[in-house]
């Protein structure tokens, strides 16, 4: 495991999953894919380039009355699938919380998908760190501020990175400014996944 990464106060824990455990925790995704198929959100300003799913208690999800977070899923009405063990593994090595997370993102990237800046801040309590994982093809992650604007400091995040946004940094500004396209093998039909848990409450 390569050295941890300070960007503008959030964590980068550079190939904390070995090649194994991403494999592992793709296959526990892909269950989770079955049982919650991913779909297309939508917001107020419009379609966004990922697909989501969710797992655990509570998933976010978007449509044009605005983002929150339900206990089923939008299309099936079913409940969200179980955090899968092998991510709540991760939750529990890099959080520094007891608390295990009521709400598993998954982002599914394929070509062209990014994600504009934003902060995470539907959450209840943000003395709990948001925790993010990244899994398939490289992405240039991009952190600002808490406020709006400013200064920003951009990090190319490979499969089995994990990231962490906690303390001064749980309200920074984030967002996906690119996906480079074939850059890992991971996923079949190639793109890239990333999966964030956060204690919604
Ligand atoms: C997000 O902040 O919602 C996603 C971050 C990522 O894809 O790495
Ligand atoms: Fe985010």
């Amino acid at each position: 495991m390569a050295p941890e990464i300070d960007l503008r106060g959030v964590r980068v824990l550079p190939g904390h999953l070995d090649a194994d455990a991403q494999v592992r925790m793709l296959a526990d995704l892909r269950a989770v894919a079955r049982a919650a198929p991913f779909v297309r959100p939508v917001t107020r300003r419009g379609p966004m380039s990922v697909r989501t799913t969710s797992a655990g208690r509570l998933g976010w999800v978007t449509d044009r009355r605005g983002y929150r977070y339900e206990a089923r899923h939008p299309e099936t009405g079913a409940p969200w699938p179980p955090i899968p063990e092998s991510v709540l593994a991760v939750w529990r090595a890099v959080s520094g919380v007891e608390v295990d997370p009521d709400s598993c993102l998954v982002n599914l990237y394929r070509e062209g998908a990014k994600m504009g800046m934003h902060q995470d801040r539907d959450e209840g309590d943000f003395g709990y760190p948001v925790v993010s994982i990244s899994l398939g093809d490289e992405a240039l992650f991009r952190v600002g501020s808490v406020e709006r604007g400013g200064r920003t400091a951009s990090i190319w995040l490979r499969s089995g990175d994990v990231a962490v946004m906690g303390g001064a940094a749980r309200l920074v500004h984030h967002g996906i400014d690119r996906v480079r396209e074939g850059s890992s093998t991971l996923l079949e039909g190639g793109g890239r996944i990333n999966v964030t848990l956060r204690v919604v409450r």
